[in-house]
């Protein structure tokens, strides 16, 4: 059965709805998804998964969340070489410039970046949630 992650860094809420709604549109017949926030995750959860969704709203300017998705994310560039990653996130005022930023990253970790980093500015919509399931069901058929 393939293991799907959804690891992720919410303050009010908007990227864990985006989260909840990646895992449920990634969970089928053939696939167990664990949805966790960064705080719960572990090395292991991320070597363990056949692919991964990370997700974490644009902070400070234009940044990750810098006491756990940062340092988190760090500790695991080592781990993606070759692994498929879909990158989500709520932005608030800016131009999606962090998500770029990430997106590069990963690439340069050789991760298989799925799409281009799903945002979403505030809380999500409805219409929003359905773009969130459509991710999940990639993340699981990769
Ligand atoms: C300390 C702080 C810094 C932020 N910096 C940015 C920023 O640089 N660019 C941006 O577009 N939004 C920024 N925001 C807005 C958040 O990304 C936005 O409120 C988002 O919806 C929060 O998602 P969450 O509910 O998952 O925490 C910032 C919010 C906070 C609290």
């Amino acid at each position: 059965m393939k293991k799907i992650a959804v690891i992720y860094w919410s303050g009010t809420g908007n990227t864990e709805a985006m989260a909840k709604a990646i895992a449920e549109g990634a969970q089928n017949a053939n696939t167990e998804v664990s949805l966790l926030s960064v705080d719960q995750a572990s090395m292991d959860d991320v070597i363990n998964a056949d692919s991964i969704a990370f997700g974490c709203p644009s902070m400070g300017a234009e940044v990750l969340e810098e006491s756990e998705m940062e340092p988190f994310i760090e500790s695991i560039e080592g781990e993606l070489s070759g692994k498929p990653v879909a990158l989500f996130g709520s932005y608030g005022w800016g131009n999606g410039e962090w998500m770029q930023d990430w997106v590069e990253r990963m690439n340069g970790c050789k991760a298989k970046v799925i799409g281009e980093g799903l945002i979403i500015m505030g809380a999500p919509s409805d219409p929003d949630l359905e773009e969130c399931k459509t991710l999940g069901i990639e993340l699981s058929e990769v």
